[in-house]
């Protein structure tokens, strides 16, 4: 059973074809990752999903229900968090989850048991009587998952549950969800950060100017851009230019400067070794000092990089086409 499954979805606003025919497939049980820059349509995208916001055109189901001829029916199977939030500030952690579970239905008794659990499972028994204004951002975004899975969902929403949180809180963050998928929540999480989507989600689709560029297990987006990178990092910041001609040449692949002025990234597309042995000699033969040199899986970044960029370069050539 899928939990979600999406075709041609469109959301158009104003000028902005915010989504502009999203097909997506969820499996249910995962946690399923959309990943994409500020802007590219994801919140809009989960909107739609949470019944929110009506399509524009195309069919979105959850658990087979569709979204606009049964809304009723998909509003009782998930759970959004992120963008809006329900918790009331000046009440405590414990009189925000009880308030929430008591307007779910929940008996007082049953209440009070069940926000006590879930203040203890994301660590927030000491904070528990303090007002949720006093929260950090962590504990806040912590809350605000507890909230949303007062009733167990079927289908949680994340959308950006870790953005603007320090490292220590985003860890926590994502133990909570990994234990909220152990329970057999399937969770659509929406990021920003590579690594993020990396650590969590099973299946990723990479969306961009309202469109799915790209979908896949993490393996086969990163075999999508080829088999490796070579990661350089020069002694001295000045050869660089002639290092990225040298790879460019013997590789026929484009070079990527990282923002360490000193390093260099490029793809490897065959015999991976054999093309790294030659890389080096090359740079050898031309003097250039390398200080450090590596073979790699490509990171989600420059899956993300080379992704955009063949899009982009497609495109300019339908352009000079037209
Ligand atoms: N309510 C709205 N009215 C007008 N434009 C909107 C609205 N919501 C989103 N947009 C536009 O739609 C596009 C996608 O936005 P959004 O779905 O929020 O992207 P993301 O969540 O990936 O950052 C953006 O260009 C945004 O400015
Ligand atoms: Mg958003």
């Amino acid at each position: 059973m899928n939990a979600i499954e999406t075709s041609g979805l469109v959301k158009v606003f104003g000028d902005t074809r915010a989504v502009d025919g999203v097909d997506l497939t969820v499996p249910a049980g995962t946690v399923y990752g959309l990943l994409g820059p500020n802007g590219a349509g994801k919140t809009t995208t989960v909107r739609m999903l949470a019944t929110l916001l009506r399509p524009d055109g195309g069919e979105a189901r959850v658990f087979g229900h569709d979204v606009r001829a049964d809304p009723n029916a998909v509003r009782s199977l998930v759970s959004l968090t992120g963008q809006y939030a329900s918790v009331d500030e000046d009440l405590t952690g414990t009189e925000n989850l009880v308030m929430l579970a008591r307007l779910l239905g929940h008996g007082r008794a049953h209440a009070r048991s069940r926000a006590e659990r879930l203040l203890e499972a994301f660590g927030l028994t000491d904070a528990a009587g303090k007002q949720v204004k006093h929260y950090s951002g962590g504990m806040r975004r912590r809350l605000d998952i507890a909230a949303s899975i007062l009733n167990t969902p079927k289908l949680l929403f994340l959308d950006e549950p870790t953005t603007g949180l320090d490292p220590r809180s985003r860890n926590q963050v994502w133990d909570i969800v990994r234990a909220v998928v152990a329970h057999g929540t399937t969770v659509l999480l929406t990021t920003q950060y590579l690594d993020e989507a990396d650590q969590l989600a099973s299946r990723i689709a990479v969306i961009d100017h309202g469109r799915v560029i790209a979908e896949g297990t993490k393996g086969e987006l990163k075999a999508s851009v080829g088999v490796g990178a070579v990661h350089l990092r020069l002694r001295d910041a000045e050869q660089r230019p002639s290092a990225q001609r040298v790879l460019a040449d013997v590789l026929g692949a484009e070079v990527l400067l990282d923002h360490d002025p000193l390093a260099l990234t490029a793809r490897l597309s065959g015999h991976a070794t054999e093309q790294a042995a030659e890389v080096l000699s090359r740079l050898a033969r031309e003097g250039i000092t390398v200080d450090n040199f590596s073979l790699g899986q490509p990171s989600l970044d420059e899956v993300f990089l080379a992704l955009t960029d063949k899009k982009k370069s497609k495109n300019e050539n339908e352009e000079a086409a037209a």
